[in-house]
């Protein structure tokens, strides 16, 4: 039988006994599924299963096209090596909408493979559920199978999507593949763990639950009918096979892979597997392009990436030439196109999509190999033969190398890979991420929904650094309400008022304590505060309980680290004296793009009509914000309609949120609006300085600067900076870069008095090395070894200088590489001797490489070993050369 004349006969079969056949939905299943593909012909049925759409009939038959990847029993790592496993598969299904129930379907798949098809019944066992009863007596009275041939179980009998969903008993039909196809052993049977002797067919589903989250079962508004038979798996059975893999469906695609490009070691049975892998996935790919996935680095693009990259491999483990994927379309289109006619369209993009991951793929192993091949490299310099771990994570980590295919490479070379050491550097940086995670707990949340209760927050910070408060929520690290935070534990506190500002604007929120007194004292250290949402309502303590515990409704002390907050308010000031400093010096065209202000820096990113800031700029800049800040401006805050304050020429944000009442602060000449928090006299932050300018993007620079103590720290570790270097050079600190200059031109010139005596070296030594030129049929030859690589060159112009008309040669070499050098005259290379073809004749002694034209050559090699033997074969290249 066709598969085609498969798939028919079943919806026939089903057609005939009132059911209505509806086509195949897509392999990428609706947006409320569970499941990243559709994995089953109940997928498209899932909300008529639970009650929530009508059933398009009341019974259905489909053949279903699915996609497993998932772990468990359909490890993809068995593709290929049992004759059962796939990830693309086609599923015959009968379906019933609270109609008929587990007497019609085990009638009916008895009566499809037994008189339909024509299988042997005593080649036939069923499974069912351990308390099913009711099925096991329905064997009996319908098919006749006695119970001897009907087996009970727990798991494999319980049928689900997934953790939630329908779900609910089934029973299984078994088919047994014969003696040969078994383990042997006497108590070998259905469920053997030993082999695949006998194969499950046919899945049918008795739904009743649906399973909730929590893991509850909840009866399902009616009970339905839901069947699934693995399609290749009846086809290998008509064909006589014991392995899907051997049914036209794949043996069609394998015979349509291209010769191999060369030989594979693989051994034979390894070449099998991966030639099944390959069709498998092209089967998959071919039909996820069809369906609109395209390879990518999440969900369903990156399962797509995975498989295709799977196929690639096994392919270059066949020495297949590249493009044998894309090259496979039409082959996979061909075998599925009876059932599937909409593929034929579909090919065109689903070659082009193949082809490009090929590429793609290609390229990432072209680029890792090269580094791969240096890493191998120096292994062998030392002396060693086994890859280390972390190169293998390397390769994987940044050229999204495969360890495998590594391993397998340095195997060929001879040298092995450490994948133990490979597993163990990739635990170490997940261990990193997760510390990373562990350290961003400052973005610790609320849950979700968990606020809607919990007051705002009364922010009374810019005039007090110390406030009584009352606890109104606590969380804990989770993010869970919680009564009490015990010692020890992180979490976040909510208080009804706070004296803390939570980060906005820019300002980092601040940190500092919230304390209890009395006998049931206890501290709460406050390492950030930030509010829960853009709302800007509730403020967020987020820290460790230091002492004691909290309790919510409690009252308590909210006390500001006052060094803390003083220095980020001097930083914060200053950032607005720079706006103000900026707009000054490069115009008004100078628009802020963002700040963050620290205790010990701030950032200022802005719109610089005049690009990159020259030294000179710079210095003015921050000349002008000191000038600023000695003037001793004093704050002034203000709280006024946003017209009304642009209409004054305050300064804002673009694209940031301002309110209809706005807060206006003013130094002088500055006037921004803000909600920060800010000196009461600019004089109070000492002195500023301008760190660093650069480009984060087109347009946008940025400055960092420090006031107040970061910039007295900074200062002073550049003084002492200058002592140490005043005192190396013994020089005054004024003096420093005159000196650095006058010790550069020393070196200059010493430098070039090396080069001269080199060149008067090189000389002396081409003389003695011309005087004993050889000659072949009147052409002059000398051909030589330089001390080393970098005496190549300069011997070589020497040694053409002394010679005249005639042919140089040059090799020279140190532990690790060979450098090479032809001259030939141009009235000899006129007569056909070419430095080219000489260099040519050497490079393979010193496993070089190397060009040039026919009046001079210059490679290198990497076997320092082979150098006399390649100016030995120079010799003998020139010589035939010169003879003609
Ligand atoms: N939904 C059942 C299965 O996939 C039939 O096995």
């Amino acid at each position: 039988m066709k598969p085609q004349a498969v798939r028919q006969s079943f919806v026939d079969f089903f057609v005939a006994r009132g059911h209505v056949h509806l086509p195949s939905a897509s392999l990428v299943p609706d947006a409320l599924s569970t499941t990243l593909f559709t994995i089953a012909g109940m997928e498209q049925f899932v909300p008529v299963f639970l009650g929530q759409a009508p059933a398009p009939a009341p019974r259905v038959v489909t053949v279903q096209r699915c996609l497993r990847v998932a772990g468990g029993k359909n490890d993809i790592e068995s593709v290929g090596r049992t004759g059962r496993h796939a990830t693309f598969l086609e599923m015959l299904g009968n379906f019933s909408f609270g109609e008929y129930y587990k007497r019609e379907a085990i009638a009916w798949a008895w009566e499809y493979l037994t008189r339909e098809l024509g299988l042997d019944r005593d080649r036939l066992y069923a499974t069912v559920y351990v308390d099913d009863d009711e099925a096991a007596a329905l064997w009996g009275e319908e098919a006749g199978l006695d119970p001897g041939r009907i087996s009970r179980f727990r798991e494999d009998n319980f049928w689900d999507m997934g953790p939630t969903g329908p779900c609910g008993p089934c029973s299984e039909i078994f088919y047994d593949l014969g003696p040969a196809a078994g383990c042997g052993r006497p108590d070998c049977a259905v469920g053997c763990p030993h082999c695949n002797r006998f194969i499950e067919v046919w899945n049918l589903v008795f739904q009743q639950y649906d399973r909730d989250a929590g893991g509850e079962l909840h009866p399902l508004p009616r009970h339905a009918i839901d069947t699934g038979m693995g399609f290749e798996r009846l086809c290998m059975i008509l064909a006589g096979k014991t392995s899907i893999f051997d049914t036209e469906l794949y043996t069609s695609i394998i015979h349509a892979l291209p010769k191999p490009e060369g030989t594979t070691s693989l051994p034979a049975e390894e070449a099998a597997v991966a030639r099944r892998v390959i069709a498998d996935h092209a089967r998959a790919a071919v039909f996820l392009a069809a369906d609109g996935v395209r390879p990518g680095n999440s969900e369903r693009g990156y399962v797509m990436r995975f498989l295709m990259r799977r196929a690639l491999r096994a392919g270059r483990r066949l020495a297949l030439p590249e493009g044998f994927f894309s090259g496979l379309v039409d082959a996979v289109v061909a075998s599925l196109e009876d059932g599937y006619p909409q593929l034929r369209d579909a090919a065109p993009e689903a070659r082009r999509v193949l082809a490009a991951e090929e590429k793609l793929f290609a390229r990432t192993l072209a680029r890792g190999e090269a580094r791969l091949a240096a890493l191998l490299d120096a292994v062998r310099a030392r002396g060693e033969n086994v890859l280390p771990g972390r190169d293998v994570f390397e390769l994987h980590d940044t050229y999204g190398f495969p360890p495998e295919l590594t391993a397998e490479i340095a195997r060929e070379q001879g040298l092995t890979a450490d994948l133990a050491g490979y597993r163990a550097a990739m635990d170490e940086q997940r261990e990193r991420a997760r510390r990373d995670a562990a350290a961003k707990r400052s973005a610790l949340r609320p849950a979700q929904g968990q606020l809607v209760d919990v007051p705002g927050s009364a922010f009374v910070g810019y005039e007090e650094l110390e406030a009584q408060a009352a606890i109104v929520a606590l969380f804990d690290e989770q993010g869970a309400p919680v009564e009490v935070l015990e010692q020890g534990q992180s979490g976040i506190v909510v208080l009804d008022r706070t004296p803390f500002y939570a980060e906005r604007g820019g300002q980092a929120g601040d940190r500092g304590i919230i304390a209890k007194a009395g006998p049931e004292a206890a501290s709460f250290e406050v390492r950030d505060t930030q509010y829960q949402d853009k709302r800007y309502r509730r403020i967020l303590h987020k820290g460790v309980v230091t002492a004691g515990s909290l309790r919510v409704g409690e009252t308590v002390e909210a006390l500001v680290d006052p060094a803390w907050r003083r220095e980020i308010r001097r930083h914060h000031t200053v950032t607005h004296l720079l706006q103000r400093a900026l707009k000054d010096v490069l115009g008004d065209a100078v628009a802020q793009r963002g700040s963050a202000v620290f205790p010990d820096r701030t950032r200022f990113d802005f719109d610089a009509p005049t690009g990159a800031l020259s030294r000179e700029t710079a210095r003015q800049v921050e000349g002008r914000v000191n000038e600023l800040i000695r003037s001793d401006f004093h704050r002034q805050v203000e709280s006024m309609p946003f017209a009304q304050a642009v209409a004054r020429g305050a300064v804002y944000m673009k694209g940031e949120q301002y309110g209809d009442e706005v807060r206006v602060v003013t130094f002088g000449p500055s006037v921004e609006l803000c909600g920060g928090t800010h000196v009461s006299s600019t004089g109070e932050i000492g002195h500023f300085v301008l760190l660093s300018e650069s480009a984060i993007a087109a347009g946008v620079r940025r400055v960092e600067g420090l006031a107040s103590a970061a910039a007295d720290s900074y200062i002073g570790r550049l003084r002492d900076e200058a002592a140490t270097a005043a005192d190396l050079l013994s020089a005054p600190q004024d003096e420093l870069s005159q000196a650095v200059r006058r010790i550069e031109q020393e070196r200059r010139e010493l430098a070039r008095r090396l080069e001269r005596l080199e060149s008067e070296l090189a000389q002396a030594e081409a003389s003695r090395h011309v005087a004993q030129a050889q000659a072949e049929n009147g052409v002059r030859y000398v051909a030589v070894q330089a001390a080393g690589p970098q005496q190549v060159r300069p011997l070589a112009d020497a040694l053409r200088e002394a010679l005249g008309e005639g042919v140089v040669v040059v090799a020279g070499a140190d532990g690790e590489r060979v450098t090479l050098s032809v001259n030939v005259a141009q009235s000899l290379a006129a007569r056909g001797i070419s430095a080219k073809d000489i260099l040519a004749a050497m490079t393979p002694h010193v496993e070089g490489r190397g060009g040039g034209s026919a009046t001079a050559a210059q490679g290198g090699g990497r076997k320092p070993a082979g150098t006399r033997a390649a100016l030995d074969a120079a010799v003998e290249a020139l010589r035939a050369a010169a003879r003609g």
